[in-house]
């Protein structure tokens, strides 16, 4: 079997759905159920006895430690973080305390762990965190998309401290041996995104007839990648990838926000219209721009394709179509993910931005 963490959020539930759908392998998923984790995400799970969902802390290492003796599994692929840039603005300390210290004793636990095996489940043991693109900093628009060789310059509390996990994760590779595999993936969208995150943010708040809010001019490019092309990618990279190497993944997708935000619209015009024949692009609102903003990102992804034959499925247009196809069928979980701490959130990030 394997561990998974944080497999109750947006990217970890994606993949522990789709690993269930293509293996009969068990999978242990710890996740502290923070905001970000959502149970019901995993709810077409209940009863499956592959999978075994513990309530807890990647800091806990007694806790990890105790789960690694119980189900000797034969990977770790490590999902659990802070992840919103803009939460990360407004409080960093959560991101200190789960993406570095988290991470910090998550390894600590496997390190103790991987020592007791024998040589050849040794061999074969895989620690697989994952990362994203934004530790590489920001790019000029001319400049070449990120490669794996592109220096570290994170921007955002959010960003350095998943720099600094990356870091360790190198660390206990060159010092102490442990297997391990590094993926630096571009923005996600796809189902059970959480609608705090630029699309799934537009999809609800248009259908509820509320501002679309974009930050500064809305030129800020990102590289977006459907999240199940991610997950094959992680399947992919665990399979075959070589311990202590780092591999980028991206969608050769690089869209400006606006352009974003329009397709949606578009999107949601056609399966969807507004009740008065008014186009839903009405509703944009520019609003206060992101402190440190990071103006672009862009994956080289050659690496993976070379080395592992990996490259996406979808392409933006047949993922978009499907991501807001889900919203518009999943209401019921847009309700419910939309508690009081998810309008105090909203209110706290853009109240009084509006310009
Ligand atoms: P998310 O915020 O949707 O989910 C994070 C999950 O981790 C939640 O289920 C949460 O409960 C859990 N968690 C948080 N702190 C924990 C802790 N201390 N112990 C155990 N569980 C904890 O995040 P996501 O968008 O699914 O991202 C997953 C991973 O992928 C993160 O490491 C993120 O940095 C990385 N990543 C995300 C993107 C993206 O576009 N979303 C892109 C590249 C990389
Ligand atoms: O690049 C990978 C990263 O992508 C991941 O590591 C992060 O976990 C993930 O959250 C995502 O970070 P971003 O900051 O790029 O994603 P977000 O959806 O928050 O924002 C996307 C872009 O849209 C960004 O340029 C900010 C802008 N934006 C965002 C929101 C929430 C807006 O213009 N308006 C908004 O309301």
């Amino acid at each position: 079997m394997i561990l998974v963490t944080g497999g109750a959020g947006f990217i970890g539930a994606n993949f522990v759905l789709d690993w269930l759908a293509q293996s009969d392998e068990a999978i242990v998923n710890l996740d502290k159920l923070t905001y970000a984790g959502n149970r019901e995400n995993l709810s077409s799970l209940a009863g499956d006895p592959r999978h075994i969902f513990v309530h807890g802390d990647i800091g806990d290492a007694a806790l990890t430690s105790q789960l690694l003796a119980r189900h000797q599994p034969r990977a770790i692929v490590n999902f659990a973080a802070e992840s919103h840039v803009d939460r990360s603005i407004h409080g960093p300390e959560d991101f200190i305390q789960t993406n570095i210290v988290g991470s910090f004793h998550l390894l600590e636990a496997t390190r103790g762990y991987w020592g007791s095996l024998p040589d050849e489940a040794q061999r074969r043991f895989r620690f697989l965190h994952v990362s994203t693109d934004e530790v590489y900093g920001s790019l000029a628009r001319d400049e070449p998309a990120f490669s794996e060789l592109h220096r570290y310059e994170p921007n955002s509390p959010y960003s350095a401290s998943k720099a600094a996990s990356d870091h360790l994760v190198r660390a206990y590779h060159h010092t102490y041996g442990l297997p391990v595999l590094t993926t630096n993936c571009s923005n996600n969208y796809g189902p059970y995104h959480f609608p705090e995150k630029l699309i799934p943010l537009v999809i609800v708040n248009a259908l509820a007839g509320k501002p679309l809010p974009v930050y500064g001019d809305g030129q800020q490019i990102r590289d977006w990648l459907y999240v199940r092309d991610h997950c094959s990618a992680i399947r992919r990279v665990l399979d075959a990838g070589r311990p202590g190497e780092t591999y980028n993944i991206g969608g050769w997708n690089e869209k400006p926000n606006l352009d974003i935000v329009h397709t949606v619209c578009l999107l949601l015009d056609e399966l969807r219209a507004r009740g008065d024949g008014k186009p839903y692009r009405d509703q944009i609102v520019y609003v206060a721009d992101r402190p440190g903003h990071d103006r672009r990102y862009a994956i080289d992804a050659r690496k993976i394709e070379s080395e592992l034959g990996w490259r996406p499925a979808e392409t933006f247009a047949s993922g978009i179509r499907k991501t807001v196809q889900w919203y518009l069928e999943n209401q019921d979980w847009v309700r419910n993910v939309q508690s009081g701490a998810y309008r105090e959130w909203v209110e706290k990030n853009y109240q009084g931005r509006d310009q």
